[in-house]
């Protein structure tokens, strides 16, 4: 079993001798390896089980300590890093030499990051070399939003996690790729759509990539728990609950949710904040109810409402 602990000098240990750590980020656990050493990653997906076709995002301390691997900085990549970092966006841009070819499953660009969590910048600035980390999930499972979701999982897997708590944001980041000059959502995430438009104007979408394999975190099936998931209208959903062998999981609170078993609600007072912080640990605790369906309802399509209908939708049987 791995150690979970708080202590950065022990995790910067084992990373420097090409081990893997779990690392806290204010958005989902992490799973972390030295982005400059191609076996330290290889391990990464052998862990996961990942298809090596899924390229990694680099984290760093700051976009200064990213200059030496990216070969250019695109205006809006730059404005939006100094208005969102640190924090939920990862940017993807031109690969440098230095990055191991692994990371990024050979493609010319490099997907990076400066995550928001006090423990895991304080690593990153010890290190002095940037970190490859996809969630610290096996592959297609529900990411994982505590130490102890990792080591449910990946427990027997990985000397140490590092402990910062439950994430904060609760959903990963957004991605934005700036290829042709256009900035353009790869994922939808923790940063909302309309702050990154605050910042560079009207930007495009491109999310289902069955189409579209650069992206293929985007794969249609995905985030989901063992247990089928169906995304419905919170009637449809009401409705289903009739039969004791189903769970729900709704947005906010209303009288007619009163006295419901098996059913979690993601923000009482509708608040989409609260409600991306909680959708991973809730989904987690559904599957593991004794019922043989979860039926969720489909939030409003704004702010983190649409990051979250984009995961319940990739987790939804269809
Ligand atoms: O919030 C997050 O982004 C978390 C934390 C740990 O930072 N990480 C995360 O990693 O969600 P992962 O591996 O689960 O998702 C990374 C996504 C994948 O969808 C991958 O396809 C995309 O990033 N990606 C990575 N490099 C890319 C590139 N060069 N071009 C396009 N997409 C890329
Ligand atoms: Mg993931």
């Amino acid at each position: 079993m791995s150690l979970i602990g708080r202590n950065v000098q022990k995790a910067a240990e084992l990373l420097r001798r090409g081990q893997l750590v779990a690392i806290p980020t204010e958005t989902v656990y992490g799973l972390g390896a030295n982005a400059l050493d191609n076996r330290a990653v290889l391990s990464i997906f052998e862990t996961k089980n990942r298809p090596t076709f899924d390229p990694l995002i680099v984290h760093a301390d700051s976009l200064e300590s990213l200059a030496p691997y990216i070969l250019n900085l695109p205006w809006q990549a730059r404005s939006l890093a100094e208005a969102f970092w640190p924090g939920p966006l990862t940017l993807v841009l031109p690969k440098g030499p230095l990055i191991a070819d692994l990371v990024t499953s050979g493609l010319p660009s490099v997907a990076v990051r400066v995550p928001n969590h006090p423990l895991t910048l304080e690593l990153l600035k010890v290190l002095g070399f940037p970190l490859a980390a996809p969630s610290a999930n096996p592959f297609g499972y529900i990411s994982p939003t505590t130490a102890t979701h990792v080591a449910a999982q990946l427990g027997k897997a990985i000397p140490y996690i590092l402990d910062g708590g439950e994430c904060q944001v609760g959903i990963e980041s957004t991605i934005v790729s700036f290829e042709g000059g256009k900035p353009t959502v790869l994922r939808l995430g923790g940063l909302p759509l309309e702050a990154i438009e605050s910042v560079v104007g009207e930007v495009s979408t491109t999310l289902h990539s069955s189409s579209n394999p650069q992206a293929p975190g985007m794969l249609k099936s995905h985030y989901a728990p063992r247990k089928p998931l169906y995304l419905g209208s919170r009637e449809q959903v009401l409705a289903q609950l009739a039969f004791p062998d189903r769970g729900g999981l709704f947005f906010q609170d209303s009288p007619e949710l009163d006295g419901l078993s098996n059913s979690l609600v993601l923000s009482p007072s509708g608040d989409l904040r609260e409600a991306a912080h909680h959708l991973f640990g809730y989904l987690r605790q559904l599957d593991a109810l004794p019922i043989r369906s979860i039926w969720a309802e489909k939030l409003p399509e704004r702010d983190l409402g649409r990051a979250i209908n984009d995961r319940l939708f990739r987790a939804s049987v269809r």
